[in-house]
């Protein structure tokens, strides 16, 4: 293998070189073992294994959005739920169990959602912030996402999501949900125009949540370009634990903020802007009545929540019924499974991987001591595949019948507001797919993974198309 194929973090960091263990430090100081490392289908990038590197070196390399780290994420959340259901790492406590999962996200009396400015992990985040510049980005970047449905608790959260779901009105959600067949089409472009058999599926899982999320807020076809960039930047800020990605996606809210003002007058000011989410929130009556930053919140929060999360599904979900035997198959013969299909790939990927909550009260888990102001993570990943709810959950069976028990929306009073919309567009994407391409393969399961860690996604997904 040759050297030059690692990735600059990796390059610059190499501890030791073949032969014997190939050691390196990640980019948060954990040292990983590349022994097992292998080239990509791209060969843009090195995949290397993590295996003989501690479980809390691992988890700080995932939480530093590490792709080697983030790449054996699944196993590690496997190890964590098998040595304790719940970890004490550092200032947070991670929760693993199912039921211990379920639990901690629906009970907001004991654990707030307001856990990105106050707690455990902010404090510390806040604490290792060098410049004043830096520090200025984490206050207003933070206050901004104060105003987030998903970062309060009641009665504030039940006024903003009451809000929310009083302008999603059901002639605007069937509208946006009608348009997802013709985004879907539009966006197979991207995959069967180039004329190549091998091409890369991430154009078409980026493209599609892209357009619904854009008509759902009203943003025009010629400036998704803009509201992408914006989100990438904005969706790279992991609660102000990396400085530069911090800066960042504070520029980009000014930026975003600018946008919504512009969106406002222009729908105000035009005879279809009575049908905009955008003017149903600003012409709402009573406590309903969102203000201008209280809507690009919202606007930041749908567009945040509602696009890497859906592609994710989309792209990882693809990844995984290529590479399990059968599964694809099972789908072009029987398109009747897609539902559950959508409802296994919820369960096996959890594209968001994690929900925060900062603990109200001193307190305590199955005996494990949790202090007032201590940052809780309920994991997911490890949830969706506990083998106390699952049988077999490491692997993917479209034919399961308990699916649909997953936690990847959540549980509780933040269940996700845009579960049937994503639900939706993962089945369109699938249907779609699907049909156009019986024969699609993955010419190779290496692929190169990437962060932020609640958020992982896979960069560039080679599919044959097989035609
Ligand atoms: C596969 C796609 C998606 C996944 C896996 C997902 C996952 C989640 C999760 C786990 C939460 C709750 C977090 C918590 O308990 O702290 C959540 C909340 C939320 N999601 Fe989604 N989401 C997806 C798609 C969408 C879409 C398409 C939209 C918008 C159109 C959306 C809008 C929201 C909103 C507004 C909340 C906050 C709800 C509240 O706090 O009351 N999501 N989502």
């Amino acid at each position: 293998m040759d050297r030059a194929d690692l990735t600059p973090d990796l390059r610059g960091s190499k501890l030791a070189a073949a032969p014997g263990p190939r050691l390196t430090r990640s980019r948060s100081g954990a040292i990983l073992d590349l022994t097992h490392a292998q080239v990509s289908l791209t060969g843009r990038k090195q995949m290397s294994s993590t295996v003989n590197a501690s479980l809390d070196d691992r988890l700080a390399a995932w939480f530093d959005g590490d792709p080697v780290a983030i790449a054996e994420g699944d196993a590690m959340w496997r190890e964590v739920r098998e040595t304790a259901p719940v970890y004490r790492f550092g200032a947070t406590t991670l929760i693993t169990r199912y039921d211990l999962v379920k639990e901690l996200v629906h009970d907001n009396a004991r654990f707030s959602s307001d856990h990105s400015r106050k707690g455990s992990r902010a404090d510390a985040a806040f604490a290792a912030l060098t410049t004043d510049e830096e520090r200025q980005a984490f206050r207003e970047v933070m206050r901004f996402e104060s105003h987030f449905m998903n970062r309060n608790d009641a009665p504030e959260h039940r006024r903003l999501r009451g809000s929310a779901s009083a302008a999603l009105t059901p002639r605007r959600v069937k509208q946006v949900t009608d348009a997802i067949e013709g985004h879907a089409q539009a966006s197979l472009e991207l995959l069967s125009g180039a004329g190549e058999d091998v091409v890369d599926l991430i154009p078409f899982s980026y493209e599609l949540p892209l357009r619904v999320i854009c008509d759902l807020i009203g943003v025009p076809a010629e400036d998704r370009l803009k509201i992408r960039d914006w989100g990438v930047a904005l969706s790279k800020n992991r609660h102000g634990t990396k400085a530069k990605e911090l800066v960042g996606s504070y520029h980009a809210w000014l930026e975003f903020l600018e946008y919504v003002a512009h969106l406002i007058e222009r729908y105000q000011a035009s005879a279809d802007g009575a049908d905009q989410l955008v003017t149903m929130l600003m012409n709402a009556h009573g406590t309903d009545r969102l203000d201008p930053e209280e809507i690009a919140s919202l606007f930041v929060m749908l567009l945040q929540g509602g696009h890497e999360t859906t592609s994710n599904l989309i792209a990882i979900g693809t990844y995984h019924l290529l590479r399990t035997p059968g599964q694809w198959q099972a789908l072009v013969d029987d398109p009747s499974l897609i539902p559950n299909a959508v409802e296994e790939l919820l369960r096996y990927v959890a594209p968001a991987q994690t929900a925060s909550r900062r603990s109200l009260v001193d307190t305590e888990i199955e005996g494990v001591e949790i202090r007032k102001e201590d940052t809780v993570i309920g994991s997911l990943t490890a949830a969706n595949r506990d083998p106390a709810v699952f049988d077999d959950p490491e692997a993917v069976d479209v034919r399961r019948t308990d699916a649909k028990r997953h936690l990847a929306f959540s549980f509780g009073p933040h269940f996700c507001l845009g579960a049937s919309l994503a639900r939706a567009e993962a089945n369109v994407a699938l249907r779609t797919l699907t049909q156009a391409f019986p024969n699609l393969e993955l010419p190779s399961e290496d692929v190169e993974w990437d962060g932020p860690w609640n958020l992982r996604r896979i960069v560039e997904l080679p599919v044959s198309l097989g035609r």
